[in-house]
């Protein structure tokens, strides 16, 4: 029985995401000790020597390359390996390919890491997240989570404060359901200083374009497609995500009880069918300790409800 290092982190599949998550990771102060792990372990190994060879510039932390065994005690376990979206693929596209490698590697992982939170960023990201809660159900809940949505709902912080020229990290909004085309928008739930981001924009008065349903449904398309728009350009996208894993891990290790929109197995919430999607969640030591209750619109609900019916009917096609 391995023992926990709370301090230690190991990632799987050191491709562009992993890769950059391991340089940021590296970097945050979080770990004493990274594990990089990859099956083409010349690759893992360069990414480890690499990083590593920063030593001088970073809080002290062993980054090194191994295999399954060497991530044995992590507190935390992050998922990146798996094939990603190419140009005109959806994330969904990419189920059969990583799924498979998914229920080879989880097993593996729980062995030496029986203690850790298991963080999948590898997409399909919600349906990854929920294969791999069904294998670990024996887990404490909320140990098996996926970034989710954490990603999009920066991109549409991003947005609302191009817009509003307030910092991005003091406008409360979220994006909730599938990290996908299905995702959408919590308007209801997005604040800035405490006021609704409608009333606010009313009073606020520094944009030229009020926050019509145009001006809206433009953001939200942005924010949609915001991958596919980085994917066109330079083939992936690694480092908004890897800042998302990094921002997710420093609630898990210091258990900050950080509320996060991550992917999470919601059984029985808001009579939702068996899926895994993100919901506003507080994230602490345990991954997700709670799945907060959310006020949304109808017309807001029945978007929750047909991401999740459209998650469930890819999960019904794989006998899941
Ligand atoms: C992203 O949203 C591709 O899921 C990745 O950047």
């Amino acid at each position: 029985m391995s023992v926990l290092q709370h301090d230690k982190i190991a990632i799987v599949g050191t491709g562009l995401v992993g890769a950059t998550c391991a340089f940021t990771l590296a970097d945050s102060g979080l770990a004493s000790e990274l594990v990089l792990v990859d099956v083409n372990k010349a690759r893992a190994e360069g990414e480890a020597m690499d990083i590593a060879h920063g030593a001088a510039f970073m809080p002290p932390v062993q980054v090194r390359s191994g295999d399954y065994e060497d991530c044995a005690g992590a507190a935390l376990v992050i998922l990146a390996a798996g094939v990603n979206q190419k140009e005109g693929e959806t994330r969904l596209d990419l189920m059969n390919r990583n799924m498979a490698i998914y229920r080879q590697i989880i097993p593996i992982l729980e062995e030496q890491c029986p203690d850790a939170v298991f963080l999948i960023v590898a997409n399909p990201v919600d349906l990854l997240t929920h294969i791999s809660a069904i294998m670990l159900d024996h887990l404490p809940s909320g140990r098996v989570i996926g970034s989710g949505t954490v990603l999009d709902t920066s991109r549409y912080r991003l947005l609302l404060s191009q817009h509003t020229g307030i910092d991005p990290r003091n406008i409360h909004g979220y994006i909730l359901g599938e990290h996908g085309d299905s995702e959408f928008a919590a308007w209801t739930l997005t604040s800035v200083a405490g006021m609704d981001l409608m009333d606010f924009c009313h009073q606020c008065g520094a944009c030229d374009r009020h926050l019509s349903d145009v001006v809206r449904s433009e953001i939200y398309q942005d924010v949609r497609d915001a991958a596919y728009n980085v994917i066109s350009r330079k083939g992936a996208t690694y480092y908004a995500v890897a800042l998302a894993v990094r921002r997710i891990a420093e609630a898990i290790l210091r258990d900050e009880k950080a509320v996060l929109t991550v992917s999470t197995h919601v059984q029985g919430y808001l009579d939702l069918p068996d899926v895994s999607l993100s919901l506003p969640c507080v994230v602490g030591k345990g991954g997700v300790e709670r799945v907060l209750p959310v006020a949304l619109s109808g017309e807001e609900m029945l978007l929750l409800h047909a991401s999740a019916n459209k998650l469930r009917a890819a999960l019904d096609e794989l006998n899941l």
